[in-house]
């Protein structure tokens, strides 16, 4: 952005001055659109921004996502000569209170003021209601909002559509009867309709289920309430009943009966108790914004999962994420039937997790300033008890949490706090950009080994999760290379070498890579022998070898096959995250958030709906080596939760039925189909998606 045209109001003592601007107008020319564009600049660089005035700026449009999410934003002057409002452009932008839409005002597009719950009052000056969309305004409650209009257009905004809105108190209830189309992500082995009388729904209240399942009654309570208005009740006319019955397949398989008599639920265990009701819920939305399903054909519903692991992957490490966030996304995932969170706790830019021994750890390895060029302060820590609560929470959901340690790179902020997990000491500064670093625990170094051990010991204590992930991955460029230059590493490997039972490894670049096994041999069988833990870890080719009975994820583009091979020929499992599907941290579209210029990809919801985890291998492949699929939401531009929301779905709904549905079952026009009724859904209640249904 020039600086000529920034006129700063209240500065802030800064190195670079006007990032940290308070108040910013901008006037004359304005670039829109493309890389860095000065939105862009505006809505990442600017973070302190409360206050933007735009009115003499050269721009006829506030672009999609042009200001998402930023949250301090409290005063906005839109530009004087502004036909468009885009898609999410102001979304969660809840400090604002008052705006005035000018004259000139022709469109405001979907979810353009989406959960800006500030909102007090919008004054029109346009004669004629600006075009908008159904769900400008999703996620608020427009009949609290005073909406001001030029005198004598009063009767043209009462009859139009979404502005009359704002004059109406109280909307009435839609009865919807529902039309026997399922549309139900990830979609079910089998739907059968039968014969028979239709239920009513407002017969339903009394919910039957053994004391074992108080959870999912719970859970079903809370949906009969929201959907239906009902109240349960000791009788009613049609009941719900839940039950297990182990006998129908695995732990996460239901069945679900629907007729004039009442609803039935069973689950082989919990678990798929929780995911009939969860099917149930997405039966129950209806299609009017008022809307109330009243009656359901009578059907018959047999699911179960195709894999045993449906994840994502979250890196509060690059920016911080709040801890009532990431329950939030465990409630939104578990709708969708996915089963883990993987928490990327430590890398390079921060060490997010309390480890009462290594203090120092969180004390110092929590805060920086910057991410790239973003220059906000970024700090934040998990204490001990809030993990505590998000495991107990997220059990309820059947979901859990994984947590991840890196080694031995990704590791520059524990390196930060205690040098002496490095080759000879090495002092770091955290790291504020991106990329890889070439420092690494020190695998010789009997400190590092308690380190990860007093780590990993109190992790166990909090984490339930028999899974823990070992990071593994881009341990320098070139990898490993930073132990060649450490005398006790090199004599360690000697040693390694002088073993009668060390086989040559041809076409190494050179032996570094047993030291990575060595130390990985040694944290797996402490993992397993004294925590009874199931490692995981990043697959690189120079691990050559992998341990039996671990599992590894596969997720460098064009590397797949040959993670899977390894993980066939090591008796191993694997996760299928390639980047090419399941990058839910890269663009799902060209020009799309986040519009960073480093060459990532495009992960387009079709190509993350392509992802068949078999990955075109044998059934005995899927039997006895594929556990799962995973989506990684890395954060380096992820600066908001509706940001890291909006990166995860749609497309994580894409990769839930990847992991769920039967291959035979799934059809990508048909999942379209279902997610628009979906996501109506899913802006109804607030949730920030991305925009590409294509
Ligand atoms: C990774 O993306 N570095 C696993
Ligand atoms: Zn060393």
């Amino acid at each position: 952005m020039r600086k000529k045209y920034i006129i700063l109001v209240i500065i802030f003592i800064t190195q670079c001055f006007y990032v940290n601007a308070q108040n910013v107008k901008i006037t004359g020319d304005f670039r829109c659109g493309g890389w860095n564009d000065d939105f862009r600049q505006l809505r990442d660089l600017q973070w302190n921004m409360e206050s933007l005035d735009l009115s003499e700026a050269d721009c006829d449009s506030i672009r999609q996502n042009a200001l998402h999410s930023r949250h301090k934003l409290k005063n906005i002057i839109l530009p004087n000569k502004l036909k468009i409002i885009g898609q999410q452009a102001l979304f969660a932008c809840d400090g604002i209170e008052n705006i005035t839409l000018p004259e000139s005002t022709e469109r405001i597009e979907s979810r353009a003021f989406g959960n800006c719950f500030g909102l007090k009052t919008i004054i029109s000056s346009a004669t004629t209601p600006p075009q908008i969309a159904e769900d400008a305004f999703s996620g608020i409650d427009v009949s609290k909002v005073k909406l001001i209009v030029p005198k004598g257009s009063e009767k043209a905004y009462k009859t139009s559509d979404v502005w009359k809105d704002f004059f109406s108190k109280k909307a009435g209830i839609v009865k919807e009867k529902h039309n026997g189309i399922f549309n139900i992500i990830p979609i079910p082995n089998k739907i059968r309709h039968t014969e028979g009388k239709e239920l009513i729904t407002s017969n339903l209240g009394q919910i039957i289920a053994p004391s074992s399942l108080a959870n999912e009654s719970q859970h079903l309570q809370e949906i009969l309430d929201k959907r239906l208005r009902l109240k349960t009740k000791k009788k009613s006319k049609a009941k719900i009943t839940l039950e297990i019955d182990k006998t129908i397949g695995n732990p996460e398989s239901y069945t679900l009966c629907i007729d004039d008599s009442g609803i039935k639920i069973t689950g082989a265990d919990a678990a798929g108790v929780f995911y009939g009701i969860m099917t149930l819920d997405q039966i129950l939305i209806p299609k009017n914004k008022n809307g109330q399903i009243n009656t359901i054909p009578p059907t018959i519903i047999e699911d179960s999962p195709r894999t045993e692991i449906r994840e994502l992957m979250l890196d509060p490490c690059r920016i911080f994420i709040p801890f009532e966030d990431l329950k939030g996304m465990v409630a939104e995932m578990a709708r969708y039937k996915m089963n883990a969170m993987h928490l990327h706790l430590t890398d390079d830019q921060a060490w997010r997790i309390e480890i009462k021994k290594y203090p120092r750890l969180t004390e110092k390895g929590s805060f920086r300033v910057g991410m790239d060029d973003m220059q906000m302060p970024i700090e934040g820590f998990y204490t001990q008890e809030q993990m505590k609560e998000l495991v107990a929470f997220a059990k309820n959901y059947h979901v859990e949490i994984i947590p991840e340690i890196e080694m031995p790179g990704h590791q520059v902020a524990a390196i930060h706090c205690y040098p002496e997990l490095t080759c000879g000491g090495v002092q770091l500064p955290i790291r504020t950009t991106c990329g890889v670093s070439d420092n690494l625990l020190c695998p010789s170094n009997e400190f590092t080994y308690d380190f990860l051990e007093n780590v990993f010991t109190e992790l166990s204590s909090i984490f339930t999760s028999k899974y823990v992930h070992l990071g593994g991955d881009e341990a320098g460029n070139p990898p490993l290379e930073c132990w060649s230059g450490c005398k006790s590493c090199q004599a360690l490997l000697k040693e390694i070498m002088s073993d009668p039972n060390t086989k040559p490894q041809p076409g190494s670049r050179n032996d570094n890579w047993r030291l990575q096994k060595h130390m990985f041999d040694r944290v797996i069988g402490f993992l397993r022998s004294k925590l009874n833990k199931t490692p995981m870890f990043w697959y690189e080719t120079d691990f050559h070898e992998i341990q039996p009975g671990c599992i590894v994820f596969a997720w460098r583009h064009g590397l797949t096959a040959t993670a899977i091979d390894a993980a066939i020929r090591c008796n191993a499992k694997i996760m299928l995250c390639p980047g090419e599907h399941c990058y839910l941290d890269y663009p799902a579209a060209s020009g799309d958030m986040p519009e960073v210029n480093w060459g990532m990809p495009i992960t387009s919801l079709q190509q993350t709906y392509k992802l068949n985890p078999a990955w075109g291998y044998s059934k005995d492949f899927e039997k006895n080596n594929l556990c799962g699929v995973a989506g990684t939401l890395w954060s380096e531009c992820i600066n908001s939760t509706e940001r890291l929301y909006y990166m995860a779905f749609p497309r994580a709904l894409a990769l839930s039925e990847a992991g769920w549905s039967q291959q035979s079952n799934r059809n990508y026009d048909d999942f379209v189909k279902r997610l628009k009724h979906i996501s109506t859904d899913m802006h109804r209640r607030g949730i920030c998606t991305g925009n590409q249904l294509k």
